[in-house]
């Protein structure tokens, strides 16, 4: 960082602008190139591309998003040169006009530039990034959202990693979100926390966001399922099907609360408040019309609660 930072002091104060010197070239999958540049400095760069070996013989033309480039490229093995933000989608064609043969896709990530184009924060402290999980068992769903202007941005790639071994992820078909599914044992202490990186791409700007959790952390009860009223004014439920067994293990505490007819369950206006571990609970109130709503949360990790289940 030091060395890169002196040679960035270095060519301003010479001066000059040896193309390059600002800008690491990375692969990130078979098909993408991607260019670190520093932000602030003009950048400028000949990126190499190869059509591949299988098409050493042919006679290879480049277009980059769609287009001819003028003056024409030609060649098995070409530069071309990247300035600024200005990366694109290359393929290479048999022939001025022919066939379609490979491409190489060049993205542009800004280092040391915070900003976050892409993604909405979804708040402070989670991040760009909500995951949760309806167990210990090992399978989570994280979802973000894109910003108003960046609603086309594409997602290029997503890596799990826990202890460097990757988790299978299958990004949703919206792009909005990715379902995981890690081999976890419930009945262990976690060591080890998920590095979750999402890669996602506007034209020619690449962000890449990471969040990193145990799933202890991210653990949400589902709903509580079969609420009702069974004895005059006990209400009763039960765990979601999703929970762990055995309850008695992975207890969940509740909090009921009677709130009055037309107010939502998050109201701070509550006629009563309470918590309880058993799955009933008889209301005490001098009212005819009101409702009760009852959530959950894990007893012992203290964790994220469930949405709000109610009955009138
Ligand atoms: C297509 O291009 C990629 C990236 O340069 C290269 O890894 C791959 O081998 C090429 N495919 C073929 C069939 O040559
Ligand atoms: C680049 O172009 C190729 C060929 O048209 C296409 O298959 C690929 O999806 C494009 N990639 C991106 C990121 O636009
Ligand atoms: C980026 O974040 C780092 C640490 O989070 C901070 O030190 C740096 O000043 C930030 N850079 C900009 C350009 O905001
Ligand atoms: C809270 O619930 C417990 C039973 O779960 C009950 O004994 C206690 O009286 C309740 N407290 C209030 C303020 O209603």
């Amino acid at each position: 960082m030091i060395a890169l930072f002196l040679l960035v002091l270095y060519s301003t104060s010479c001066g000059v602008h040896s193309e390059g010197q600002h800008v690491h070239i990375e692969p990130l999958t078979d098909n993408v190139l991607v260019l670190k540049v520093l932000s602030g400095v003009d950048n400028k760069v000949y990126v190499p591309l190869t059509c591949g070996a299988a098409y050493q013989t042919q006679s290879v033309f480049w277009k980059k998003d769609g287009m001819e480039l003028d003056p024409p490229l030609q060649g098995n093995q070409v530069r071309v040169l990247v300035e600024q933000m200005d990366g694109g989608n290359y393929t290479c064609h048999l022939g001025p006009d022919g066939q379609y043969l490979n491409h190489t896709v060049i993205l542009v990530q800004m280092d040391s530039d915070n900003r976050s184009l892409i993604l909405e924060e979804m708040s402070p402290t989670e991040g760009h990034i909500h995951c949760s999980a309806p167990n210990y068992k090992g399978d989570f769903h994280c979802t973000w959202k894109r910003t108003q202007y960046r609603s086309h941005a594409a997602v290029l790639l997503v890596k799990a990693i826990r202890n460097f071994e990757q988790i299978p992820c299958q990004l949703d078909a919206d792009g909005s979100g990715v379902h995981c599914q890690d081999v976890n044992c419930p009945f262990r202490e976690e060591q080890l926390r998920i590095y979750l990186t999402v890669y996602i791409h506007s034209f020619s700007r690449l962000e890449v966001y990471t969040k990193v959790f145990y799933l202890r952390e991210i653990v949400k009860p589902s709903k509580l399922s079969n609420l009702h009223l069974s004895d005059g004014n006990v209400f009763s439920w039960n765990y979601p099907d999703s929970w762990e067994t055995p309850r008695t293990y992975f207890a969940l505490q509740f909090q009921v609360k009677v709130i009055n007819h037309g107010h939502p369950c998050n109201t701070e206006e509550n006629v009563l408040h309470n918590i309880t571990e058993d799955t009933t609970y008889k209301v005490d109130v001098q009212r005819k019309r009101y409702i009760f709503c009852v959530r959950a949360q894990d007893k012992y990790t203290n964790g994220p609660w469930s949405h709000w289940t109610h009955c009138t």
